[in-house]
């Protein structure tokens, strides 16, 4: 199902964004989308339509946290087909991220490893730049990933996690409370039960001063242990949350071939089975109430749908677009329509979960 287009990527552009270090061709890759005109796309056939918390996407396919850091480019993401754009992650005030090299390819695995630290333009510039660019790309739904300060105390993570609440709520469709990067020292230990407690309360009471309240979602490491996941799963419900993305990147290297690779999150295929193990996880804990983001080594319409049968209601990708184009988007989104149709589903919805416990 591979396309003219993706070839013409995957033959002509590729090699040259690959001749450049993974930064440069990161950016130079924003800057021609963020030129792009929204409304390139073609519309969407109404099977691959679903709604979510009350809010019709006009298909399943979004772009994951990470690409878009400063939402600079969200009208081309709209071009290129996706459903939804979840840009960030956002902090509070800039900056800078680890210092560079942070950012490496695994072209045999296909394959990235990162260590980036949120590098961020901050709340105030990544607000302002939605509030300017939101009217052009009006048909693709918005999530905001939002992440403390590396230098914040760790009392003071949900203070930040408030003000970035408030500042972003009135652009967003939704927002996503990044808990699981592993490279900014002690976020991960957010992901317990009372931490998450603690969180949905300070969030709860930022959200009551708000006119406009979108859902607020957790995103979820794959290296979390099986034997945690239903109390977390419990305080996530219980706390108010509207729902979780699985997963993050990953810093076990099983799967990888022998030999020593960089410290930081390695995302792509070696992720894939661990990102469908813990969405059916999730969704059968948390008894399909609770909306889910599958994310993890989707590169194919198959991935995509596995994913939706585990049980996510949405899907996102971030490194099968380094390495197959934006060509990945449209070839998805046609061979989720078929098998839909092979499998007698007249829409996404109807398939979400429906192999939740075919999954261990
Ligand atoms: C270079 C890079 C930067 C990322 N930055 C973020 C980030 O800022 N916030 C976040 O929640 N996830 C971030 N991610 C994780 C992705 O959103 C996604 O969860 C992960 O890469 C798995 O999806 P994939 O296999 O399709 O890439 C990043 C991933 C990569 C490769």
């Amino acid at each position: 199902m591979r396309s003219g287009r993706c070839n013409l990527y995957r033959r002509l552009i590729r090699p040259l964004l690959f001749r450049l270090d993974p930064e440069t061709a990161h950016r130079l890759t924003l800057a021609m989308l963020g030129a792009l005109p929204a409304r390139l796309a073609p519309e969407d056939p109404p099977e691959l339509a679903i709604t979510v918390w009350g809010q019709v996407f006009s298909n399943p396919l979004g772009l994951a946290a990470g690409v878009d850091k400063d939402a600079r480019a969200v009208a081309g993401w709209q071009a290129l087909g996706f459903g939804f754009a979840e840009v960030g992650t956002v902090t509070p005030r800039p900056q800078p991220g680890n210092p560079r090299p942070r950012l490496w390819r695994l072209p045999q695995e296909r394959a990235l490893i990162n260590r980036m630290g949120f590098p961020s333009a901050g709340m105030e510039a990544v607000a302002r730049s939605l509030e300017r660019i939101r009217p052009r790309a009006a048909g693709i739904r918005l999530g905001v990933n939002i992440g403390p300060n590396r230098d914040t105390p760790v009392e003071r993570v949900p203070e930040d996690y408030q003000r970035l609440l408030a500042r972003l709520a009135p652009m967003a469709d939704f927002i996503v409370v990044n808990l699981s990067s592993p490279n900014t020292p002690g976020l991960r230990d957010w992901q317990g039960p009372e931490r998450i407690r603690t969180l949905g309360t300070a969030l709860t009471d930022a959200q009551a001063g708000l006119m406009r309240r979108p859902p607020v979602l957790v995103k979820l490491a794959p290296d979390l242990e099986d034997a945690l996941l239903a109390d977390l799963c419990a305080a996530i419900s219980d706390s108010g949350f509207g729902g979780m993305v699985a997963v993050n990147t990953t810093v076990s290297r099983a799967g990888l071939t022998a030999g020593s690779y960089p410290e930081g999150g390695l995302s792509g295929p070696p992720l894939r089975t661990r990102a469908r193990e813990m969405v059916a996880r999730l969704y059968r804990l948390s008894g399909g109430k609770l909306a889910i983001i599958g994310v993890g080594g989707v590169a194919s319409a198959e991935d995509a749908y596995a994913l939706i049968r585990a049980g996510a209601s949405l899907v996102e990708l971030y490194t099968a677009l380094v390495y197959d184009g934006p060509a990945a988007v449209r070839m998805i989104k046609s061979g989720l329509g078929e098998l839909l149709h092979r499998d007698g589903w007249r829409s996404i919805g109807e398939a979400v979960g429906s192999g939740s416990s075919e999954q261990s």
